[in-house]
């Protein structure tokens, strides 16, 4: 780095750019440089060559160098986001233009805001029924078309954690995502809230602390607020680089914020960098160090573009609606995360079953491959809870119909399954064939004569294409279209009773872009302003944005077509069936956990996917979908041995774990494969179905406290800084770590144990761990699995199926701290009616092991746990053999002890779960 080098280049201040060079390494230095700033002076040599190089105006340069254009890269916040823009069209807008040298393109602008860019300018607060409001006013356009010179802020210090801005159009009435507010009393005054907000008033902005220590979380006077109609701006500083979230990507769990940007709008995309994917959600996790976090969520739902910059900062971009944020203070992690799903909801309780294992293909031809395929993971004994069926058995690959020569027994196949204690499940895609003879397709006949279907910008049903040929998309946000498809959904269920759906191409995806009849060319099919989405145009494999739907046109109600879907299919199920509704959609937006799972949608068979799809299930977790996993073994390509190993001992521990294959590709379910694979799968399943009652005990946690399931190790060890950006493994709740092998060939794995006590959950091997790396041994016969010294296990004898083993007696593996005591839960119902929970109709046990004796105590006990037992204990740290063992008062003798692991197991046991009981080992 030269001085001269730089000079040379540009209008700089080489000191500054100097001192800006070596900070750039340390983290510490973007606090400290505002002073440096003010303390350093312009170089005259340096600017005299720029404007010698006629690279500024003459009229600005003297300013322009040494004050408002000397902004370091770092810093700048881009001015041309919406187009490139040549010098003068730069300056024209006000902005800054000041090239790079060649090294450092790529990523900072050369055109950027001065920091005294003009704004909108804020009134004096009145009160409102929720808080308080402030009008700005701005006395100059901004240089965008449709600029808004007026805006409504509303303040609401909802709660003492909760904090909700909100940026609109007071005269005249813009769209506004339909989600209703959580239910909340505005208090007349906040105790003890953790944030305090300053407003600067001229050119607007404002500025949010973290009250206990004086950290700011949010400055938005980093940048201009700009609003006009469709384009929205707002930039903010960010405390640290560790920002998650602003899904849905194929990325790790915390973003790179090297001039990066990710797009949202929901888009039928095999998971790849880069890319926009099914599913939108405008909420971040920033973890700031000392434990603390807090998140942001952007209720808006038009397509958006989020720049991250590595002062750190970022700037949220969408091209419609109102800035609509929710800060949320935590302030540990999980407690941000909890207060997310405050507002977006917490998540549906899963029917026990659907956390058993899921089969699937793209190419299942009949009923009787399916059958034959549910019956050869019986006689090869894998747990199977779920067989489907891909679009194979529709007819003409038509919706709620079935293929009369090859799935003819269809309903029969079902029934079957029923008896055999499986479930099963089949696709359903939204659109509607449109192109059968009147009369012959109910669906579309009767949808169109209630007009149920998304009509085009001159009132026609619009016609896209999807896999039956043309088809209309039925708008979700009409009352009619939710009764009609609950029609849809009883008529087909009376003939094929399925136990859920499974909604897939409801980004929505088409095959032409827009309809049949192309888009009118609008500003909402070609905004002034299109952010970074694959194809370059919002419409590109999806529908017209001028289609038109009760609620709004699809330019602002796209990002939640699937959310719409999943509600209604959720209601309809859930009133044909009486039970609790199981559907899982690709796409998603803030709210759908509420309503379905998510899958990853259509990864590759190949090591990176496997590596990236634990990051996709643990972000998915702060999005409030817990119910989520990527399909085992890959979808598109062929598999391999190795790799579907390896995909199947990850899957087990995905909170949704499906085998699913694309149609041309060598078959991958685990009877296909060697027997020493074979074994290997079926441990892997077995291992699941044995820790069932832990899974879901954990998803009521999710239903009840929004507690996350697949978890990440920041939201369990947010003290320990090790664990920030772990994304190779991840817990099951508080109390299993799992450390998959994520790469080809691999035997050995580093894996991190955070402080404190564990134990190997195959032998009770204990590691006591500083947070630190163990080099673990990784056969392909098994996963790396740790158990936290201080936990219960609940556990169940696993069966083939969730129907059988549900009757089989509990186990517990009670792993001791190093101080002696360990404690756990079980969560128990009849694992499918509704709101059982809600109604108190459940089973609650708690464990608890101190002082060498395990004792339970049902608080709670309902039916669907009678006759159930106890049967075996491992209790995990038990420094020495135990001269007896009692339960209940009463002498066992059947236990045994393993000295080189400290490690009691008693057997035979026999204890009711439903009654108290006592287990006393006698060192
Ligand atoms: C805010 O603007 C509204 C018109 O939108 C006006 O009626 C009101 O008086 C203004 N309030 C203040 C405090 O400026
Ligand atoms: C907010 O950012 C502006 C612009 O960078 C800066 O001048 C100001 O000091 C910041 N405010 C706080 C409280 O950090
Ligand atoms: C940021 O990106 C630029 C250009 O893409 C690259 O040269 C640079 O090494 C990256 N910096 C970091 C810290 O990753
Ligand atoms: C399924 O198999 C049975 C028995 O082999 C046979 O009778 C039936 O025709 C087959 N059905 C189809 C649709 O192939
Ligand atoms: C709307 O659909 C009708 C019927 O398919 C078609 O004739 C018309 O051109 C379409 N309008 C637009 C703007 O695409
Ligand atoms: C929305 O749906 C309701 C109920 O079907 C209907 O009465 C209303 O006219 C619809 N509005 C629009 C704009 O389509
Ligand atoms: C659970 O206990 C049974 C005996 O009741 C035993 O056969 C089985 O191996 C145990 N399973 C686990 C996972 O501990």
């Amino acid at each position: 780095m030269t001085h001269h080098h730089i000079s040379l280049t540009q209008c700089f201040c080489p000191s500054l750019f100097l001192l800006m060079i070596i900070g750039l390494t340390t983290w510490s230095y973007l606090y400290d440089y505002r002073s440096l700033h003010v303390r350093t002076h312009p170089n005259i040599e340096g600017e005299s060559i720029a404007v010698r190089e006629g690279r500024l105006s003459p009229s600005r340069r003297l300013l322009d160098c040494r004050d408002e254009c000397s902004v370091p890269p770092e810093r700048r916040f881009d001015c041309a986001r919406d187009r490139a823009l040549s010098r003068a069209e730069c300056e024209t807008r006000g902005c800054c233009y000041v090239p790079l040298p060649a090294g450092l393109s790529g990523g900072p602008p050369w055109c950027f805001y001065p920091p005294s860019y003009p704004g909108y300018k804020m009134g004096s607060f009145f009160p409102t029924s929720k808080g308080r409001a402030a009008n700005l006013t701005r006395s100059k356009p901004s240089y965008l078309p449709r600029d808004i010179a007026t805006l409504r802020l509303e303040v609401a210090e909802e709660t003492a954690g909760r904090l909700h801005l909100t940026l609109k159009d007071p005269s005249s009435p813009r769209y506004e995502v339909p989600l209703s507010p959580p239910p909340f009393e505005p208090p007349s005054a906040i105790q003890n809230s953790l944030y305090s907000i300053e407003f600067h008033s001229d050119p607007f902005g404002f500025v949010v602390r973290r009250k206990s220590n004086a950290q700011v979380l949010l400055n938005t006077t980093v940048a201009p607020l700009l609003f006009a109609d469709q384009y929205l701006q707002m930039s903010t500083f960010l405390p640290s680089r560790l920002i998650s979230g602003l899904g849905e990507h194929y990325t790790p769990l915390t973003l790179d914020l090297n001039w990066t940007s990710v797009t949202l709008w929901n888009r039928d995309m095999a998971p790849h960098s880069d890319a926009n994917l099914y599913g939108s959600h405008p909420f971040y996790l920033v973890q700031e160090g000392d434990s603390l976090a807090h998140g942001v969520f952007l209720l808006n739902s038009n397509a958006m573009e989020v720049l991250l910059q590595p002062m750190p900062a970022l700037t949220w971009v969408s091209v419609g609606g109102i800035l609509d944020f929710y800060i949320f203070l935590g302030p540990d992690p999980q407690s941000v995360v909890r207060q997310y799903q405050e507002v977006i909801g917490y998540p549906m309780m899963p029917p026990y079953w659907a956390l058993g294992f899921h089969l699937c293909r793209w190419g299942y031809r009949s009923t009787n491959e399916t059958r034959s395929i549910a019956k050869r993971m019986r006689e090869a004994k894998f747990p199977l809870d779920v067989q489907w069926n891909d679009l194979d058995y529709a007819d003409k690959r038509r919706v709620f119909t079935f293929d009369p020569v090859h799935f003819g027994d269809l309903p029969e196949m079902v029934e079957e399954f029923h008896q055999e204690g499986l479930r099963y499940i089949l696709i359903l895609d939204p659109g509607i064939s449109s192109s059968s003879q009147p009369g012959s397709y109910w669906p579309y006949d009767e949808g169109l004569r209630r007009e149920v279907f998304i009509k085009n910008s001159t009132g026609h049903t619009l016609i896209g294409k999807v896999w039956p040929g043309p088809t209309a998309f039925p708008d979700f946000t009409n009352p009619e279209t939710v009764s009609w498809w609950e029609e849809c959904i009883r008529d087909f269920h009376a003939k094929v009773p399925v136990d859920g759906l499974w909604i897939d191409m409801n980004e929505p995806a088409s095959f032409v872009h827009g309809s049949v009849d192309g888009c009118p060319d609008t500003d909402l099919e070609k905004p002034p302003y299109v952010p970074d989405v694959i194809g370059g145009q919002l419409n590109f494999g999806t529908l017209c944005m001028s289609g038109q739907q009760n609620l709004s046109t699809h330019y602002n109600l796209h990002n939640l077509y699937g959310l719409t879907e999943a509600i209604a299919t959720y209601s309809a199920l859930l009133k044909v069936r009486g039970s609790r509704p199981f559907v899982l959609s690709r796409s998603s937006f803030p709210g759908l956990g509420r309503f379905s799972g998510h899958w990853t949608g259509d990864v590759r068979s190949d090591w990176e996917q496997l590596r990236f799809s634990v990051p996709a299930v643990l972000l998915f977790g702060l999005f409030g979908v817990p119910l989520v996993g990527a399909d085992v073994c890959g979808f598109g390509g062929n598999t391999n041995e190795e790799l579907c190993v390896r995909w199947t001992q990850l899957g087990a521990f995905y909170p949704f774990m499906r085998n699913h294959n694309d149609r041309p590709n060598v078959p991958q379910e685990p009877f296909v494969f060697s027997q020493e694979a074979q074994a290997a799968m079926r441990s892997a399943l077995l291992l699941r179905y044995s820790l069932l009652p832990l899974l879901y005990t954990l998803f009521l946690r999710a239903h009840s406290s929004a507690d996350t399931v697949a978890r990440a190790l920041f939201l369990e060890f947010p003290t320990d800084s090790n664990s920030r950006t772990i994304d190779r493994q991840f817990l099951w709740g508080s109390s299993l770590l799992i450390s998959p092998v994520l790469e080809q060939g691999t035997v050995e794995l580093s894996a991190y144990l955070p402080p404190g006590m564990w134990y190997s959950f195959h032998d009770g091997q204990p590691y006591r761990s500083k947070g630190q790396y163990f080099l673990l041994s990784a056969p392909l016969d098994a996963i790396n699995l740790h158990v936290r010294g201080g936990y219960i296990i609940p556990q169940q004898v696993p069966a083939l199926t969730t129907t059988v083993a549900r009757r089989n007696p509990f186990n517990l593996t009670v792993a001791l701290s190093a101080e002696g005591w360990a404690r756990g839960e079980l969560y128990w119902d009849d694992g499918d009616s509704l709101d059982t929970y809600e109604r108190g109709d459940y089973s609650h046990i708690l464990f608890m092991a101190r002082q060498s004796q395990l004792v339970s105590d049902p608080v709670r006990v309902s039916g669907a746990l009678d006759g159930l037992v106890l049967g075996q204990v491992r209790v995990f740290g038990v420094p020495s053999p135990p001269k007896a063992v009692m339960a209940n008062g009463e002498t066992v003798t059947d236990f045994t002890y393993r000295s080189d692991t400290m490690s009691l197991t008693v057997a035979s046991l026999s204890l009711p779960m439903t009654e108290e009981f006592t287990l006393q080992w006698m060192l």
